[in-house]
């Protein structure tokens, strides 16, 4: 009688969603990066060598560096312009791209589009959903207006019968949504574990490679922020996108967090519309549309997303409170800067509202990260305190320092650009030893060199 076959080893470890590092014991911090609570347990095979790697595909020779062709790939062509600028100018063939972000914010839609584009100027494109049906899947295409096209789909989870259907099919472009629905069979733990999507896109990352496809790969995020096994995904793939937005608001802005072909930092703006994601090619005037003039606590700051000078409004509110803690809320700006700001504004220049709360919001959904927009802020908070409105053709630039002193902020040119572009008459900012060459025409510069200069120019 054939003896049964040997039970696999089957072990349990708790793997950190964090840094992706597995270990025997639980623990509330993860011993190696640190982060609290990301241990996962998760039953494992226990590895024999080579154990779900990614399958060879023959000896590579050392070539010498010369001899390389940069230029033999060209990339492919994508018709959305926003997307292209991020990827660093259209999508490279061979390349694994992971798209992050909250679920409901438009991942499916913006790829369902580069798809339909993709199949129709590029050639054999697939989309692979283990979230849709196939017919959710084409009522969504319709809506995005998808003619007669080489747009094939497919639904299925398994990822050895997809990389099969790719190797078979051999597409230009090919779409998984999402990394975290995708399971090999030859790993015990269940979709969606850290091990699971590890191993899953360093499949994929192996295939689009061989076969030079190229390959993105939809990631949620997880209530904490991060795409599961962010760091781990992060190091397996090419290029890293995160879409970010506010589900509230139309805006949606495309970041590039990592790109091996391309310049990060780079952002595109999209707007959800009825038919899917709809480029916002001037986004300032987008941001700044619905701006009420004259009226107190709106000021408008200059800043730089990537390459990109954004203009947009901030806008603050103060109101008398009984509270001895007034509050305090930031929306789309730093909350830990607006006490900063209060403070400065408090100690430096008088304006004191510690028997008020203080609202700052960043109008549009859009957050700001850099202390360029600090002025602003502190302009808006004054003006909200004093009701005295900042005249609307104003934009504003700078850090403030603790003194409350103004800094300086880069790329100058380009935000002063900006603001002329879009019809600014003056700008404040702060006075520096270099005098600016060739500031654009039309805009007066206002030079300040504290808070205290900056408010008695804008606030007469
Ligand atoms: P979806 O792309 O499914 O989000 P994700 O894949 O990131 O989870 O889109 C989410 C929302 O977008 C959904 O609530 C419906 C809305 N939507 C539009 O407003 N316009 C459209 O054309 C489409 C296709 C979706
Ligand atoms: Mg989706």
């Amino acid at each position: 009688m054939p003896r049964p076959p040997a039970s696999p080893r089957l072990k349990t470890r708790y793997v950190c969603t964090a840094c992706g590092h597995d270990f025997a014991k639980w623990a509330g911090k993860c011993p190696d990066c640190g982060e609290w609570n990301t241990l996962q347990e998760e039953v494992v095979e226990e590895r024999s060598a080579g154990r779900g790697m990614a399958p060879r595909t023959g000896f590579a020779q050392p070539q010498k560096l010369s001899e390389i062709r940069a230029d033999a790939l060209p990339r492919l062509p994508l018709e959305i312009g926003e997307f292209a600028r991020v990827l660093g100018g259209g999508i490279v063939p061979g390349s694994l791209v992971l798209v992050g972000g909250d679920p409901g914010i438009g991942k499916s839609t913006l790829l369902m589009q580069a798809a339909v584009l993709t199949a129709r100027n590029v050639g054999p494109t697939l989309y692979v959903s283990g979230e849709e049906s196939a017919h959710q899947l084409k009522m969504r295409a319709e809506r995005l207006g998808v003619g007669e096209s080489e747009l094939y789909l497919l639904t299925d989870t398994n990822l050895d019968d997809v990389v099969a259907a790719i190797e078979q099919m051999r597409p230009k472009l090919a779409i998984i949504d999402s990394i975290q629905t995708m399971y090999l069979d030859s790993l015990t733990s269940s979709a969606g574990t850290v091990t699971q999507v590890r191993e899953c896109a360093s499949r994929l990352q192996a295939m689009a490679k061989s076969l030079n496809t190229a390959c993105f790969i939809v990631g949620h995020v997880t209530k904490e922020g991060s795409i599961a096994g962010p760091k781990v995904l992060e190091h397996i793939v090419d290029t890293v996108l995160q879409l970010e937005g506010d589900r509230f608001h139309a805006f949606r802005l495309l970041r590039s967090i990592k790109n091996r072909f391309g310049a990060t930092s780079e952002v595109g703006v999209f707007e959800m519309a009825g038919s899917g994601m709809k480029e916002v090619l001037n986004p300032s005037e987008s941001f700044l549309a619905e701006r009420m003039m004259h009226a107190p606590g709106s000021a408008v700051a200059v800043t730089m997303e990537g390459t990109r000078p954004l203009l947009v409004e901030v806008q603050a509110l103060t109101s008398p409170t009984q509270n001895p803690m007034p509050r305090r809320t930031a929306n789309g700006f730093d909350y830990n800067r607006l006490f900063i700001l209060i403070a400065v504004l408090a100690k430096r220049v008088g304006v004191r509202v510690h028997d008020q709360d203080v609202f700052v919001n960043v109008v549009g959904g859009m957050s700001i990260d850099e202390p360029a927009a600090d002025l602003a802020a502190a302009v808006a908070i004054a003006s909200a305190a004093k009701g005295v409105a900042i005249a609307p053709d104003l934009a504003i630039i700078g850090e403030i320092g603790l003194s409350g002193e103004l800094r300086t902020v880069g790329q100058l040119p380009a935000r002063l650009n900006e603001a002329a572009k879009l019809g600014f008459k003056r700008c404040l900012l702060p006075k520096t030893t270099r005098p600016l060459e060739n500031p654009p025409p039309g805009l007066t510069l206002i030079h300040a060199r504290s808070l205290g200069e900056a408010l008695d120019a804008v606030m007469k």
